[in-house]
This record gives C-alpha cells, structure tokens and sequence, in this order.
C-alpha cells in the first residue's frame, strides 16, 4: 500500500494520526510503518473498541459443572492406562509464554524470570527439570512446545540457546509464534511505540489455536504420533503438564477435553470459576459471578461454584483442530502500557488491549471432563511483583510442596 492509499484508509477510521510522524522518518522507516498499517484490520479495531465496554456473560444461563476430584478416584487404575499412552509418544506439553507481564512488571519474557529457590532458576528451567523427571520414568523424551510472542521471541530463544536448552533434546523443544492486535488509546487511536513503530501487543492465551495451526504444530503433532496436548500457563512454578492419571482418564471416558480445577478455599478467592454456560463449558470470572452463585453451597458443604481454573488444560488433536478455525471473542483490557503520548513523550499511560481467551474455546468441546486437583499440589503461580501471587508467595508454596529447606 502507498502513502495516499494509506491515507484514504486511514481517514476513513479515524486513525490519520499514523502518518503524523511519516515525514520525519528514513525511507526504510517509512516503508516499514506502511507495511504494519497495511496488515491491521481496521474494520475488526474499530469494532472492538465500539464493543469495549459490553458485558459478556449477560443473557447467557449459568449452572454448575461437576469435576472430577483427583481424592475420588482409582489412581491407580488411571494412572496405569495413561503411563502407557505417555510411553507410546501420545502426550506433548504446550507452555503459553506470549504474555506481557504487565503486572509482575518485568522486563523480559516472563519464562526467563529468575527464582531464588535452592540456587537461582528460571521458570523455563523449572519446566524443564519435569520434562526430564517425566523422561526418567517413562523413557520418553515429550515434546514442548513454547508459544512466544513476536515481541519476546527472540529473546525468549536466545535465552535457550545461552543456557544450552538446559541440556534437553534441542529438537524436542519447539517455538512459535501467536498473533498481535494494536493497542488503542483510550479514545480508540492506535497507539505508537515510537514514532516508526505501531504498539503492537500479543492477542491473548486464545490465540493459541490460530498459531497452533498457522504455526505447523498442528501437522508437527499428527507427524510425531502426538494425540494430546497440555497446554498451561508459563507463570506456574507447580504447574503438572506431564499428568499420567489424567490421561488416563481421558482415554477411559472417551472426552476431548480436561481442564484442571481445585477447590476455592472460600467464596472470595478471586480466580474465575468453570461452569456451565448456556450448557457448555466455559469460565465465570469472579467479578461477573452474582454473590448468590460466590456462597451458594452443596448438601456437603462445598461450594456449587468453587472449581476455579488452574490454567492448565488437556485438548486432543481433533479438538485442537476445530477450534484452530474459529474465531474466538475479543475481550477489552485495560492496561497500562509505555507509548509515545500526544507530545511525543514516551509515558505510561491507559491503553486497551485486545485478547482472546483460551477458556473460551472450551464451549467447543462435545465431551468433556473437569478435574479436580489439590490446589497445594499443582498451584504456584506468578502474577504480581508483590502481595498474592508473587514470586515470594510462589516460592513458599513450591518449597513447601517439595519439601524444600
Ligand atoms: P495472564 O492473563 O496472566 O497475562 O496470562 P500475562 O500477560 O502473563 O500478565 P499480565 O496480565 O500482563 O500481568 C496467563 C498465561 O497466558 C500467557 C501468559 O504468558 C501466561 O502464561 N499469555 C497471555 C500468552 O501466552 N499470550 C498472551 O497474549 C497473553
């Protein structure tokens, strides 16, 4: 696209600011601007900021699910059946590590953050350290995939490549890359990162799918023999991806997709819930859940709507693949971001970002299950720089489930 088709399309939605520093720009700055303005949708930009503020859950009809509580079960019997599948090459892991960490106000990718445990470790390194104990027992090298984003890939592969993939298969461990939407100001203006450069940001945990399949996982799956996939968040220091009862479990009640749960200690924890919506799965987050459904408790006491979701799920392939060709809904968050302010100054300001959500995808699923693990066991993550879910609290719980000190 030139110039003056730039500048038409631009009119048209409201965004001539984009050209507002052109003139100040090398040629090669210049071509690039046009090349990012010509990639973005800006028919999808203008309605997702006109949509920002609409509240989704409204209309639809809640009802609890029932999980299946890892204490209740014949470990055993699962945990024999899933081995055997694991052994035979059927499980691959998927770490989401695209995101920006705005909150734990790092500056790098949230995988290379370092952990004062025993000696320091990287969070990457912690996941690695499973992988291994999973290839002691079973004499399997599982693959693991690793979602960046274009704005922390190469960072996030440098790092691997320094610390020599920390001694694991180099060809077991896999990148790529998820997809990006501007940021808009909060009057709706895409943002600047600097003057030649468009403030891009990764579309959320939900991109997933789009990159699984545009990416060539999908087909590097079905190469390998590969029919599940655990796909959980980078941030959880006790995260359990390799999980043999679980599998096991999928194989016998024939579902293709597990989500993991725990308990919610009490009505206020704040995570969201998973729950049925209009019939199908789905996640209510704390703030949109109504204080009848937060207290409302079973004959046993226990909370109707207490399975939070732990951020890590369980997909088969054929799952993977129908839902790699839906379009997921774009959710509005308001976050603080750097970006070039309306003086030119770089400065922290309100910006929205634009992200799908990977528990969205779940309504797809025809048979599913939830299960229900001990929160102690698999529930470390890092969200905050300090107070709940921050690298201290993330600490203790991992020493205390290891027995560390
Ligand atoms: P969060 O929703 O906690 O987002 O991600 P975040 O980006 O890490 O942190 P904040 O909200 O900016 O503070 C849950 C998981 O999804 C991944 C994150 O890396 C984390 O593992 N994620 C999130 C992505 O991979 N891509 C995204 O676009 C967003």
């Amino acid at each position: 696209m030139n110039f003056d088709d730039c500048k038409i399309l631009l009119e048209k939605h409201g965004q001539e600011h984009l050209l507002k520093f052109y003139h100040e720009l090398t040629q090669e700055e210049k071509d690039c601007l046009l090349s990012q303005i010509s990639k973005i949708d800006f028919e999808l930009m203008d309605s997702l900021y006109k949509n920002k503020d609409v509240f989704e859950i409204e209309d639809k009809e809640i009802s609890n699910i029932n999980a299946v509580d890892k204490q209740r079960i014949n470990k055993e019997k699962y945990e024999e059946l899933g081995i055997a599948h694991i052994k035979n090459g059927e499980l691959a892991v998927c770490s989401m590590a695209g995101g920006q960490g705005t909150r734990l106000g790092f500056n790098g990718p949230k995988g290379t953050f370092m952990l004062d445990l025993k000696e320091p470790i990287s969070i990457f390194e912690i996941i690695i350290n499973k992988l291994k104990d999973a290839y002691r027992q079973y004499g399997v090298l599982t693959y693991w995939y690793i979602m960046t984003s274009i704005q922390n890939h190469d960072e996030t592969v440098k790092f691997f490549e320094e610390n020599h993939y920390f001694n694991y298969d180099k060809e077991h461990i896999i990148f790529f890359n998820q997809g990006e939407l501007p940021l808009l100001d909060e009057t709706g203006k895409i943002a600047f990162k600097d003057k030649a450069h468009i403030f891009m940001a990764p579309d959320g945990n939900g991109g997933i799918f789009e990159a699984l399949k545009c990416e060539g996982i999908i087909s590097h799956m079905k190469q390998h023999g590969i029919k599940y996939l655990a796909i959980g968040n980078v941030d959880n220091i006790l995260i359990n991806m390799i999980d043999p009862i679980l599998i096991g479990l999928m194989v016998e009640k024939n579902v293709e997709l597990a989500p993991k749960s725990f308990m919610k200690p009490s009505p206020e924890g704040k995570w969201g819930v998973l729950c049925k919506m209009n019939g199908k799965l789905g996640v209510i987050e704390y703030t949109e859940t109504p204080k009848e459904l937060r207290e409302a408790r079973n004959e046993e006491g226990e909370l109707v709507f207490g399975d939070a979701y732990l951020g890590c799920s369980f997909f088969d392939i054929d799952l993977l693949e129908r839902i790699a060709i839906k379009k997921l809904h774009l959710h509005a968050a308001s976050k603080k971001n750097i970006v070039l302010d309306n003086m030119e100054n770089k400065k922290e300001l309100n910006t929205y970002k634009f992200e799908a959500f990977i528990f969205d995808s779940f309504s797809e699923a025809k048979d599913v299950l939830v299960f229900r693990v001990n929160k102690d066991e698999e529930f470390a993550p890092i969200k905050n720089k300090e107070g709940d879910e921050s690298p201290k609290t993330a600490i203790e719980l991992y020493k205390k489930f290891y027995q560390l000190d």
